[in-house]
This record gives C-alpha cells, structure tokens and sequence, in this order.
C-alpha cells in the first residue's frame, strides 16, 4: 500500500468517514471507495451508511443529493468544480408552463440535475429505476428533465403516457454514434452491444441491452458472451475487467470520457479528509423542497 493510500486509512478512521465513488471516476479512487456504484445505488448508500463523513467521489448533484438526504452528516467533495453540465439543462419557467397546461402533470426529474430543478419536481429518477417508477405514477402527462434521451428511452416503454421531452443531453454520451458501433461490430461481430440510455435513439436501436452504468456491469458479468462494446463512459471499465479477466471490452466512440468525473483524484481525496474543505452546504429551504422528490424514488424504487 503506498503512503497516500494509507495516510487516507488512518484519516478515514480518525474522522469516521467513508468514500463513495460513482463508476466513472478513476481507476485508483475506485480502489480507495468504500462503496463503488451507479447514482441510484450511491444514493441509497448515503441515506444509510453509519458515518459521520461522506467524500463524495462524483460531481456535484451527487455531493448535493447526499447532503439533502442527510442533513447531519458532513459530505465533501475532492474537487468542487466537478459537475455535470446536464443537471443545468432545464428551466425552472418551462416547468412551471407545463404545470399551467396540465393539470395532472407529474414533472419527473432525472437524479443528474441541480437541487433547484428537484425543488420544483415531483419525483428524481435514475437510469436504473426510471421506467418502474413513471408507470407506476398516476398521471398521463409527465414532463421529463433534463435527458431527452433518457426521456424517450422511457417514452417507448410507456405508450399509454404522454411524456412531453426537455432539450438536455449528456456529451458525452451523444458523442457516440451507429456509425461508430456499426465500425467496431464489423471488427468484433460476435460482440454484444450494452448501452447507457443517455446515449441517442440511433445507438440505442442497435444495442442488446440497454440500463444504467451498473445494469451493463450486471449484463456483461452474467453473460455467457466473451465480447463487448460498450455505450458508455470508459470508467465503468475498472469494475468490468475486474469481474470478468476474461472477458474483451471495447469502448464505442472517441469522446466517453467524462472529464468532471475525472477531476476527482486520491491526492484531492486525502486533501479533503485531512483538511475538511469542500464540503457541500444545501440551504434549509431548498433542503427540504429537493428532498420529496428524493424521498418519493428511494420509496417508489424499492
Ligand atoms: P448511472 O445512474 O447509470 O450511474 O449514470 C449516471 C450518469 O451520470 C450517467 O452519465
Ligand atoms: Fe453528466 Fe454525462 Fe458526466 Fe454523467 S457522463 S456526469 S451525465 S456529463
């Protein structure tokens, strides 16, 4: 163990801390995490852990959502400048004309979004959870943000709800395209071909399987298949070859790097645990408005 690994070990035992770390992160703060795991995963984890600090290791909705759901705890982030530039790509006025529109409308928000758009929603969602949870609401008209790719994705699971689209993307994701796949399938045909559902509808056409960064860790690990390309950021690579040394994984695209997930470094991670900076502060109000939705995907999700 190197000294900054261990220097991170005494820290963590000495202020009773945990690191999480979403699968997109580097390889060497995933080998320092307590728990490694999608957004849904990550956020059930920060609900329940028994520690008195959480180092988030992720970008800022996630540092945010771990602090609304837990008030007491400290939650700090090793670089406060990692976000995700969807949880932006949506308006808290487009909103509100929707709800002037329908009156039965549920306004779904998906997790990668700030606290200010969960304060005006319904219910968070996440990759993993998000058709289950908009058919069982009761409403037709569901208006979904940020993803529109996530969006339609579920749309097409759920023809008999109206689910009106928001403009929002992730770049990295819409950075892959069927031409790349179609490029990589003539050099690997026996490959199998898991996407994330943010990436686009022409992607997702050619996948065999499409779920969240763990739904695809799930599929390739249980699959007979030795071959795979994957639709998604290349840090979900770590726990794929982790699972499977034998298995082959190609990555679709030029771009699957997240590069606000890639912020986050040991070297930060000690930093933070030694010195307490970064840590995420959610005002009372928004607290407890972002909170329902929260609340109501962990209930709902079960
Ligand atoms: P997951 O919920 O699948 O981990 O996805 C999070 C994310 O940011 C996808 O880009
Ligand atoms: Fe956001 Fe895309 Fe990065 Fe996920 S991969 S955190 S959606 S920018």
């Amino acid at each position: 163990m190197n000294e900054l690994v261990k220097e991170i070990e005494q820290l963590k035992k000495e202020k009773n801390a945990v690191i999480l770390a979403h699968y997109y992160v580097n390889d060497e703060v995933q080998e320092i995490a307590d728990y490694i795991g999608d957004s849904y995963y990550l956020a059930k984890v920060a609900r329940e852990v028994d520690a008195k600090t959480i180092v988030f290791c992720g970008v800022s909705f996630m540092g945010e959502s771990a602090k609304i759901l837990n008030p007491n705890k400290t939650v700090l982030m090793p670089d406060m400048s990692a976000d995700c530039p969807m949880a932006h790509m949506a308006q808290v006025e487009k909103i509100e004309e929707m709800r002037g529109k329908y009156d039965d409308l549920a306004v779904v928000c998906y997790i990668n979004s700030t606290a200010e758009l969960k304060c005006h929603s319904d219910v968070c969602v996440t990759s993993s959870n998000a058709v289950k949870i908009v058919k069982s609401l009761p409403n037709k008209n569901i208006f979904f943000i940020p993803d529109e790719n996530l969006g339609r994705h579920v749309a097409k699971q759920i023809p008999e709800k109206n689910i009106i689209l928001n403009k929002g993307f992730c770049h990295v994701h819409v950075s892959m395209t069927a031409d790349n796949l179609k490029a990589i399938k003539e050099k690997y045909p026996k490959a199998l071909v898991l996407a994330h559902p943010e990436c686009k509808q022409e992607v997702l056409d050619l996948a065999d399987y499409i779920g969240s960064t763990s739904g695809i860790i799930n599929y390739a690990t249980e699959s007979d298949n030795e071959e795979f390309i994957i639709c998604t950021e290349s840090g979900v690579g770590y726990e794929l070859r982790t699972k499977n040394p034998n298995k082959k994984f190609y990555f679709a695209g030029t771009k699957h790097f997240c590069p606000n997930m890639k912020l986050n470094t040991v070297e930060k991670v000690c930093h933070v645990l030694k010195t307490g900076e970064n840590e995420v502060h959610v005002s009372d109000e928004t607290r407890l408005k972002s909170l329902v939705p929260l609340d109501k995907m962990l209930e709902m999700a079960k």
